[in-house]
This record gives C-alpha cells, sequence and structure tokens, in this order.
C-alpha cells in the first residue's frame, strides 16, 4: 500500500492509469479508479504533416486528453497537475459530485498554481457520455486544446458492433499552421464566440470512416469547441438519437435530419451501416446555412457483416436523476441581453451601472438579469432550498445562440417558446437560439454554489454567467 504523497511521487510522468487502492484524504481505503493529467504545453499534429505541428496547451501531450472511462458506480480519483505557466482547474462537465469537486476557480476552490496538483474525487453515478476541462480562463486554456471525454459506462451497455468518440472541436488557425492568439477579442466576445476556420475529429482532419455494410455503431459526440454549434447530417443514413448530455431519451432521429450539438453539449448516436459495399456517403455539417461543409465520408469496405442490421434495444437505462415535481416548484425568470445589434442599454458590473460603452471597455457585452459577470464568484442570480423543484424560465433576448449550462445538476427541458417538448429531454447545456424562451426544470438535490452560464466561452468570459445557489 502507498501513502498518497509515495503514490503522487511515483506516479508523476507515468501517464499511468489504472487501478489504485491508496488512502484518501477521509482515512478510507477502497478500490477508486485512479488517473493522473497533467496539463501542458505541448505540439500536436492538426494539420497534414508537410506543415508542421501546431502549439498546444493540453493534458498529458495528447490531444484530445486521455480518455477517462469507467464504469456507473465507480469511484473515480483524478490527479491534476498544473505545468502550466498559468493557474488553472478541471471542472467534469456534467457530472453531478460534491461542490468542492466541481473545478470553478475562487468558487469551489483555489485555481491549482503552475507546479501544484489538485486531487479530484467524485462517484460516478450517472451512465453517460461527459468531457474534462478547465474553467480558469476557459476561452484561452480550453481554445487551445485542454479538455478530454470522460465516458461513464452503464453495467450493461447495450449492444453494438463499435463504439466510437468524437470529441469535435474548431481552431483558428494561421498559415504557419499556428494558433491564432486572439483569445478573447471583443469582437468575438459581443458576435457569436471564436469560431475557427479548422475543424478537427479528436485533434486530426478527418478524412473517412471506414465501415462495413450492416455493421452498428454508437458514436459518443462531443462538442468541446468554444462557440462553434455543429448541424450534422448523415448522407442516407438515419442515426439514432440515444442519449443527449450523457442522458438517455427515447431513441430517434433528429428533426430536418440535422444532429444539433451545441458548445458543451454531447449527443450519444446509433448508426445503422445499411448500404452496400464499395460506396461512400458524406457527414456534412449545415448549421450555419451558408457555410457548409463536409465534415467526414462514411467509407464502406466490401466485407458485409451481417444481411440485415441488428434489432436488439438501443436505449440506455435511465440514470437516477430525481425527477422534477413541477407543479410544487418556485419559478424564476433569467433573462439574458447584451451582445451585437442587441437592445441592452447597459448592465450592473462590480456593484455598478455601466453603460454598453463602459461594459466593453471593461471586455463585457452580456448580462443575466441585468447583471455582467466578472469572475466566477459573485451574488446568486437564484437560491433555492435543498430538493425543492425549480423552473428557470429563460428567455434570449439578444441576436445570438447560447448554450446555457448549469454545474452540479441535470434539467428537464419542458417547453420552447411555450411548446412542450416531445422527450422532454435530460441535459445540462441548452441551446437557445436567437429570441428563444425555453423553461427548464430540476430538483435543487446537490447543496453549493454552482456556476449557470453561457458555453460559448467568449459570452462567458464577457459577462453570461451567474449563480445558483442550493441549500
Ligand atoms: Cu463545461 Cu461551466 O462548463
Ligand atoms: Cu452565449
Amino acid at each position: 500500500m502507498l501513502t498518497r504523497r509515495q503514490f503522487i511521487h511515483r506516479s508523476i510522468g507515468s501517464g499511468l492509469a489504472s487501478i489504485v487502492p491508496f488512502k484518501s484524504e477521509s482515512g478510507d481505503t477502497n478500490l477508486a479508479k485512479t488517473f493522473l493529467l497533467n496539463a501542458v504545453k505541448s505540439a500536436h499534429q492538426i494539420v497534414p504533416e508537410q506543415y508542421g505541428k501546431t502549439d498546444v496547451w493540453c493534458f498529458d501531450h495528447s490531444l484530445p486528453g486521455p480518455e477517462i472511462r469507467v464504469t456507473q458506480g465507480d469511484i473515480v480519483r483524478i490527479l491534476v497537475t498544473n505545468s502550466l505557466d498559468e493557474e488553472t482547474t478541471v471542472h467534469w462537465h456534467g457530472i453531478r459530485l460534491a461542490n468542492a469537486m466541481d473545478g470553478v476557480p475562487h468558487l469551489t476552490q483555489a485555481p491549482i498554481a503552475p507546479g501544484d496538483s489538485f486531487l479530484y474525487e467524485f462517484t460516478a453515478s450517472d451512465a453517460g457520455t461527459f468531457w474534462y476541462h478547465p474553467h480558469q480562463r476557459s476561452f484561452e486554456q480550453v481554445g487551445r486544446g485542454l479538455y478530454g471525454a470522460l465516458v461513464v459506462e452503464e453495467p450493461n451497455p447495450i449492444q453494438v458492433d463499435r463504439e466510437l468518440v468524437w470529441v469535435l472541436d474548431d481552431w483558428q488557425l494561421e498559415r504557419t499552421a499556428q494558433l491564432s492568439d486572439r483569445f478573447g477579442d471583443m469582437h468575438d466576445i459581443s458576435h457569436a464566440g471564436q469560431i475557427g476556420n479548422t475543424v478537427t475529429i479528436n485533434g486530426k482532419l478527418p478524412d473517412q470512416l471506414k465501415v462495413s455494410t450492416g455493421e452498428r455503431l454508437r458514436i459518443r459526440l462531443v462538442n468541446a469547441a468554444n462557440a462553434r454549434v455543429f448541424g450534422l447530417e448523415f448522407e442516407s443514413h438515419n442515426p439514432q438519437i440515444i442519449a443527449i448530455d450523457g442522458h438517455p431519451v427515447t431513441p430517434h432521429t433528429a428533426e430536418n435530419e440535422q444532429i444539433v450539438i451545441a458548445p458543451g453539449m454531447r449527443v450519444d448516436l446509433v448508426l445503422d451501416c445499411v448500404e452496400r459495399p464499395e460506396t461512400m456517403f458524406s457527414v456534412v455539417d449545415r448549421f450555419y446555412s451558408n457555410q457548409a461543409y463536409k465534415l467526414i465520408n462514411l467509407s464502406y469496405g466490401d466485407a458485409v457483416i451481417r444481411e440485415h442490421v441488428m434489432d436488439s434495444p438501443i436505449q440506455p437505462p435511465p440514470n437516477p436523476v430525481a425527477e422534477p415535481e413541477t407543479n410544487n416548484a418556485v419559478n424564476h425568470v433569467v433573462e439574458l441581453t447584451g451582445g451585437a445589434r442587441g437592445t441592452m442599454e447597459g448592465a450592473m458590473l462590480n456593484g455598478h451601472w455601466h453603460d454598453l460603452r463602459s461594459l466593453v471597455h471593461n471586455g463585457k457585452a452580456w448580462a443575466i438579469n441585468g447583471i455582467a459577470a466578472s469572475g466566477h464568484v459573485m451574488d446568486p442570480l437564484v437560491t433555492l432550498d435543498l430538493n425543492q423543484t425549480c423552473i428557470l424560465d429563460m428567455l434570449n433576448d439578444t441576436a445570438w445562440h447560447h448554450p446555457m449550462h448549469l454545474h452540479g445538476h441535470t434539467f428537464r427541458v419542458l417547453t420552447r417558446n411555450g411548446n412542450p417538448g416531445r422527450y422532454q429531454e435530460w441535459q445540462d447545456t441548452v441551446l437557445m437560439d436567437p429570441g428563444e424562451r425555453v423553461e427548464i426544470a430540476f430538483v435543487a438535490d446537490n447543496p453549493g454554489d454552482w456556476m449557470f452560464h453561457c458555453h460559448v466561452l467568449e459570452h462567458q468570459a464577457g459577462g453570461m454567467m451567474g449563480v445558483v445557489r442550493v441549500g
């Protein structure tokens, strides 16, 4: 048995990801799945080799960072070491965990100083597709490549031939193949955020996905981009959406055949490969209708692995999320304002009223209920009693898209523009269209101060952030 200190000492830098028993802070000894993540500056071959490598910041010199894969119910311990020149933290996006493990600088922990480490621990109570990323200066740290997938497998996973994880991202590359260093640019903050010119799957320019006739795939999509929304169309194929933000949904095909996945979100697909051998089909991203591009080709080999597609069930079992009592709920209105082409005249910042010009002068362009956030610590936007059901009635009074993310909880999407949704999806990040009104409901069953913010990371930096206090 190693002590914690010996363990840390012996395993730093080894890239070890294994099951290691060791004593936790509380002194209990149990089997936890233990991982090490080292935030480093590195270089990665994003574009074809002749253009050279791109300097990135990433975990363990890997882009995306190492995949963390555990089973539902596991205790997970992750020792994060900061080898950057600036402070960082890691947030486990979508995981319902104790507040102190949520990775929000100053609000839930002191930031990890350069050279220091922090041990995160949580129980993976929900199965599904999640991800991790820093919450410190996210627009630059995530933008430079610090993120990875966190997969919590169901104890009895649905049957498929192959499972893929696609971490989607985009980059603003110069001709030198280096990242443009205009992170946090005021134009990006006040418009759509930083939309890059190069889209990657798992840190590489995608080319083709080889498939076989009759094959059933599960594809776990993660959108790690700062600002780009994807709207994926699979030519001649009809993938079923089986989970959103990790949580199972009644399997269905996407409206208008376009799988929409906003920054921060995850979508699990089941793709049945129904076409003939030696054929090729494209997956096209058409979210921005005037900028459609081909993401990747589905390329059929000559094999036929089965004549008819599998007919086994594809719906994973539900996660243990408390059901909101919507007829016994507290209602709170959340109004998003600001941005270019908006009507916001100004907002409160650091306790004082600022007109729009003065906000912009301070790097802000957005407000929630009239307040522009200037850091992670602030008076709560909403305060809830423990175990109270809360309905947030959210209005996007801006000309831009906002994927709104709540920490520590999973909510049901009840209505859009007053219309009840067909699937009442469980999500932790919900995309709001310009002018759209969305109602969400959740049980405030996790005590603490939780971030609630736009996952367009430039909008978050530009003030679109608040705190939901529970208990
Ligand atoms: Cu994925 Cu508060 O973030
Ligand atoms: Cu936004």
